[in-house]
């Protein structure tokens, strides 16, 4: 298939693009480089054995998406484009709203207008809300807690409005819980700008001894050591799971399929920390702080939809996830030359 990659520079969606060429597909890529540095392209491109075609704009610009489509003829699109900082968004709610969902709006119009009508979409599991009982399934009701988390509400919202109008609509909404980790060359990774609001950079920075030490958001969680719980998935499964969603929108009969991409396992805040130290081989320093505004307790899938629907299932540990995050960020301690 000819695929569209929206975002393909950015973290999740270089890892995806990668795999896509990997698996016969023919990729372009279109991204406007707001979080990405163009000098992921050619490691991509070393990945692949080969040149990607990327284009450099902003899908909110209607006109240039518009002109894509005219020009190329798309199978499907992978849509990652989107501003995905939850703190941030607070600051700047109208960016979040305008910037994400402008994009999605012309991106669909184009796709419906020259007929291309699958589509995988990243979502995100902070569409459960605050209140969500663990292991967290596809069945429950939405909600937020930040402006980014609502643009992800919303969009799955509009996406499944519109399938309704058109018997050709294949939409798979993906709800990814906590990506992390690299690829196993170590050549592309997370890379994000600032300090970062993620726990694994935010270690592997101070691993690399670009920050002085891990400051733990609350160790009086009800959990086993009171620190709170994510369901860390390495990018690598994440990237496979949209492959696989790709796959079975090709033979499903329903318009519209939601997801979970996640282990379904819950580690916490320390135990994250403990598998840093063992794949760096040192002690990291760490202190413990009052918790962060927002954070909710334990967040993990039951991802038994997707292992049965989709025969996909996240096979890397922890272990895995932090020495691959580790490779990558010794070898790019500044993440990519400007
Ligand atoms: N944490 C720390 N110290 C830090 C950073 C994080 O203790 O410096 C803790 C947090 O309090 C939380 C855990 O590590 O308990 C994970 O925090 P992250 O910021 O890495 O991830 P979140 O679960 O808060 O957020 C992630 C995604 C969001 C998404 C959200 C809900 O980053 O995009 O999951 O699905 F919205």
């Amino acid at each position: 298939m000819r695929v569209l990659v929206t975002g393909g520079a950015g973290y999740i969606g270089s890892h995806t693009v990668v795999q896509l060429v990997a698996a016969g597909h023919d990729v372009v890529v279109v991204d406007n480089f707001s979080n990405a540095k163009p000098t992921v392209v050619p490691r991509l491109e070393a990945l692949t054995g080969g040149p990607l075609e990327v284009h450099a704009f902003d899908l909110t610009d209607r006109d240039k998406t518009e002109s894509l489509f005219s020009e190329r003829q798309f199978d499907a699109v992978v849509h990652f484009a989107g501003l995905k900082a939850v703190g941030e968004s607070v600051e700047i709610p109208l960016e979040y709203y305008q910037t994400n969902l402008d994009s999605t709006f012309a991106l669909v119009r184009a796709m419906q207008r020259h007929g291309c009508f699958r589509l995988v979409f990243s979502s995100s599991a902070t569409v459960y809300g605050e209140h969500a009982p663990v292991p967290m399934r596809e069945d429950l009701p939405t909600s937020a807690t930040s402006p980014y988390g609502w643009t992800k509400v919303m969009i799955e919202q509009v996406l499944r409005d519109v399938a309704k109008t058109d018997e050709r609509w294949r939409i798979a909404l993906l709800r990814y819980f906590n990506p992390v980790g690299a690829h196993a060359s170590g050549t592309i990774g997370e890379d994000p700008s600032g300090i970062p609001n993620n726990l694994m950079p935010f270690i592997a920075q101070v691993a690399v001894g670009k920050l002085d030490k891990l400051r733990v958001f609350g160790n009086d969680y009800d959990t086993p050591d009171g620190t709170a719980m994510r369901d860390y998935i390495h990018v690598e499964d994440l990237a496979a799971g949209h492959l696989a969603a790709l796959t079975r929108l090709g033979s499903t009969d329903e318009r519209v399929s939601t997801w979970n991409l996640g282990t379904g396992q819950g580690t916490s805040v320390l135990e994250v920390l403990h598998a840093f130290e063992a794949a760096c081989g040192r002690e990291l320093p760490y202190e413990i702080v009052g918790r962060r505004a927002g954070d909710i307790a334990a967040s993990y899938a039951d991802p038994s939809r997707a292992q049965s629907e989709l025969g996909w299932r996240a096979t890397r540990t922890i272990e895995d996830m932090c020495a691959d995050q580790w490779r990558w960020q010794e070898a790019n301690p500044l993440g990519y030359p400007d």
